[in-house]
This record gives structure tokens, sequence and C-alpha cells, in this order.
């Protein structure tokens, strides 16, 4: 049985689904996305996923294609259909199809287009292990805050990363990194402080960025937002980053160097178990 797909008011097999040539997130990358886990057949942290939704597309002026109710409807029907435990719903706003022009165009409706992946969010290898990650400049544009689907320059790193035998990237700019291709960079000091960049225009406010620290918040440690170079990551007694599809996830080496022992830190083994239990706790209340 194919995988069932939403496009623009349709259920459709993946391939009968279809969208114009014309769209503008095909040619200009016009829109704007979100990825929300799926534990137990259940939306994760999915409030924050569309708040963030509508800032994105506030920030491009771009129309809103569904009430919220209606998006979640969607993104639960599709979870049933496909008979989703673990894995995730992708969602995608364009601002829809138009002779192509670099103006936006009048009038026209933003396309919606969403589906679901299976992934074993819980239990994988890198998690159990940690990845490996390498520094690589940060080449993207300037508003990181807004969740673009222009994901090229994330996609080249990944791909610079792999080609040197690692998992995935830190992205630096001006000596400091900014956040990983596709998550939030967290270190914890040899004193046992948490340290993360501040939110602005240069990263992504992530959603499972503000979960962590409000979890860390709660075991009463000390939390610094603010930049940090690849050489202080290097001599940090933890390293991880964070995001919808990897919740904590231990990065053990970057640019071949092991942090501590090179293996998983305490820190980040007790933030992942707090995050995976109270999204499991979060589970049972709906
Ligand atoms: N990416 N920073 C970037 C650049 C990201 O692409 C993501 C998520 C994050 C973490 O945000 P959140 O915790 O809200 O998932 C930070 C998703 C998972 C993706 O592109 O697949």
């Amino acid at each position: 049985m194919s995988r069932i797909v939403y496009v623009n008011g349709a259920y459709l097999p993946e391939e009968q689904a279809k969208i114009s040539v014309f769209d503008r997130g095909f040619l200009f990358a016009d829109g704007v996305y979100e990825v929300s886990s799926v534990l137990c057949g259940k939306l994760i942290d999915n409030e924050g996923h569309l708040a963030r939704l509508h800032r994105s597309l506030s920030e491009l002026d771009m129309a809103t294609p569904a009430s919220d109710a209606e998006i979640e409807t969607i993104q639960k029907t599709l979870i049933a259909k496909n008979g989703v435990d673990q894995g995730l719903v992708y969602l995608q706003v364009t601002r829809g199809a138009a002779d192509r022009d670099f103006a936006y165009p009048q009038g026209v409706a933003p396309s919606l287009v969403m589906f679901t992946q299976n992934k074993n969010v819980i239990d994988s290898p890198q998690a159990r292990n940690g990845i490996a990650v390498i520094g690589v400049e940060d080449i993207r544009w300037r508003r990181r805050d807004i969740k673009s689907v222009g994901l090229l320059a994330p996609c080249m790193a990944k791909m610079q990363a792999k080609a040197a035998g690692a998992d995935d990237a830190w992205l630096v700019e001006d000596g400091y990194v900014t956040e990983g291709s596709s998550s939030n960079a967290f270190i914890v000091s040899a004193e046992g402080v948490l340290i993360t960049r501040q939110l602005g225009n240069e990263i992504l406010a992530g959603i499972t960025r503000k979960a962590v620290l409000k979890l860390a918040q709660e075991q009463q440690l000390e939390i610094e937002q603010r930049p940090f170079s690849i050489e202080e990551a290097c001599n940090a007694s933890e390293a991880f980053i964070t995001s919808a599809t990897t919740f904590v996830m231990p990065v053990v080496s970057i640019d071949g160097n092991p942090i501590a022992d090179g293996k998983p830190g305490r820190l980040t083994r007790r933030l992942r178990e707090l995050y995976i239990q109270a999204a499991l706790d979060s589970v049972d209340e709906a």
C-alpha cells in the first residue's frame, strides 16, 4: 500500500499527488515548512511548531493556508491513514502557483502539502553512541529565523561532513557556531554550564531547544545563551544537538577531536531521557 499524502485539499497516494511547475516553492524556494515528531501515533510539541509556522509566514507576507485546527486535523488524519507510530509529519506552505516573476503575485492561493515519514526517533544507534560533527562555514542567508524551504546550503554542509567521514556539520560564522545543519547546537562546559547560542536572525528558534532549556532550568542547571567557538566546543565536557527528529542527540567528536572520553555525556543523556519522558507524558494526556 502506498503512502497517503495531502496536497491542497486532497488525500492521495503519493504517486498521484501533483503540484504545479509554476509553484513558487519549486521556482524560488518561496515557501516555509515545519517538521513535527510523532510518538505513539501522537504529535509532539505541535503547538510550538504551528506558532513558528505563523511567524515564518508573516515574516514573508505569505497567506495562511488553513486554521491551526484544520492543519492539525490533516496532520492527525495522515498519521492515522499511514499508521505512523514513530516518525514525523512534514508540512510545507508555498506562496502558490503564478507566472514566474520575482515580485510576489497578488490574489494567489498558497499551496499546502503534507506527508508523513516513519522513523525510529527513540532508539537508534546514533542516539545511543552519539554523532561526529565537523565545523563548516555557514554560507546560508541572513534570515535563518525563518524556516524557509531554501535548504541547499545545509545540504552542502551535510555532504561536506559525510565526505569527511562525519555524521553532520556545525555551521560556523565569524568564528562562532551558529547551529547544526538542521538542529540547534549545545555544549556543556567543564563547570557544568549548559551553553547554546542566543536567539536572533542567525539561527532558527528550535522548538526542541526551547523545551530542553525549560527542562534544564527545572533541573537547576546553569544556562548561558551566547555564541561559542569550535575550539571551546572541542574542550567542552559534553556536546549535543536538538531537533524535532533527533530530540537530544549526543555529539561525541568535533573535527575529529573526541569530546571528553568520546562517549555521550551524563547531562546529555539525562536531558534526552527527560525530554522523551515529557513527550510520552504529553501523549498519555492527549
Ligand atoms: N530542522 N535549526 C535548523 C537550521 C533546523 O533546520 C532545525 C530543524 C532546528 C531545530 O528546530 P526544532 O527543534 O524546532 O525541530 C534548528 C528540521 C527537523 C528539518 O529540517 O528536518
